[in-house]
């Protein structure tokens, strides 16, 4: 399978300059990661573990210290990688003075395109982030949500090869959230590749199919998001009605909720003896799930049993 991003060993040391001489921010250390063409790989860190640091390599806004980064092979200083890549940043500023269509424009014609097919896709994107009926107004009067719209529609308008967005649901109502993920699975289908760095977990699990967990400037996982879940069926959630928890206390079930309803978790080896301990205290069990581990699980353990948990390492 070709690589629409490969990157090699990439290490990005900032320097700071306070007022008490210079300091080293190792933002990105030893990162060695592929994109394979087509799939859409979610990037999960804590604030600071320089996930913005590894798109801006792949970006040429900044240069890495050390390591090698590659966009569908060609250096991402090359007009060859940056043909092909759309960019929704993590704090877009377009230009406050035009309007949401004209910097659409201004965006599609710096990709190169123009005459009666960049009209075309200004349109069409316009149409697709929801932002059609304010093509007459200035950025300066927009909502976040709706500069993020427009930041979106630039990302996309020269129909990238790989798109990188950066917190895309940042701002965006339940509405924007959805859009959003429509708009990735219709890329997906065409075939786009898609970089998505994300805080909201359960996006990443439904979209993605891999997944690269970062902390501290270190990569700690890395793989398919199928891997990154543990088997069913090891644990199961019970829920049940008239019991009294003290009741099933000696079992020790982890109990999520006690009302009317009480839900319980339990390994599923002990699922029978609660069952019946339930049973014997006049409870009825209303139902019984397995439960899957979810990528925020995976996620939280990863941080959990990381010692850097904000940012990176200061020297
Ligand atoms: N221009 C800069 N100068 C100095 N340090 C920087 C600079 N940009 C980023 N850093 C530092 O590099 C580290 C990684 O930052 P980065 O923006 O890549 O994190 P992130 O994973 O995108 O975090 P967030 O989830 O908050 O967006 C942080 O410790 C940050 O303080
Ligand atoms: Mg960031």
């Amino acid at each position: 399978m070709t690589s629409a991003v490969s990157v090699e060993n990439l290490t990005k040391v900032y320097t700071l300059d306070l007022l008490k001489g210079r300091r080293r921010v190792v933002a990105l250390e030893g990162l060695t990661l592929s994109i394979g063409e087509g799939h859409v790989m979610g990037v999960l860190g804590p604030n600071g573990a320089g996930k913005s640091t590894t798109i801006k390599l792949l970006l040429n806004l900044i240069r890495p210290s050390s390591g090698t980064a590659r966009v569908f092979g060609f250096d991402p200083a090359s007009a060859d990688a940056r043909r092909h890549v759309g960019y929704l940043p993590e704090n877009p500023a377009p230009y406050e003075y035009l309007t949401g269509e004209e910097f659409v424009r201004f965006a599609g014609s710096l990709s190169g395109l123009a005459g009666a097919e960049l009209t075309r896709r200004v349109k069409a994107v316009l149409e697709q982030v929801q932002m059609d009926r304010f093509t007459g107004v200035q950025i300066r009067r927009f909502s976040k949500g709706m500069t993020q719209r427009i930041a979106l529609a630039q990302a996309l308008v020269s129909s990238p090869r790989l798109l990188i967005l950066d917190e895309p649901t940042s701002g965006l109502d339940v509405l924007g959230r959805q859009l959003i993920r429509d708009i990735i699975v219709a890329e997906k289908k065409k075939g786009t590749t898609v970089l998505l760095c994300s805080h909201i977990i359960p996006d990443v699990e439904a979209l993605a199919e891999d997944v690269a967990i970062l902390i501290g400037g270190k990569l700690v996982r890395a793989g398919p998001v199928s891997e990154m879940l543990s088997a069913e069926g090891s644990h199961v959630e019970l829920v049940f009605e008239g019991v009294d928890p003290e009741r099933l206390a000696a079992l020790k079930p982890e109990v999520i909720q006690a009302g009317r309803r009480l839900i319980l978790r339990t390994a599923a080896a002990d699922a029978r003896a609660v069952i019946e301990a339930a049973h014997q205290a006049q409870g009825q069990l209303i139902s019984m799930q397995p439960i899957r581990n979810s990528l925020e699980d995976t996620f939280l353990e990863a941080v959990r049993s990381s010692q850097n948990k904000v940012g990176s390492t200061i020297e």
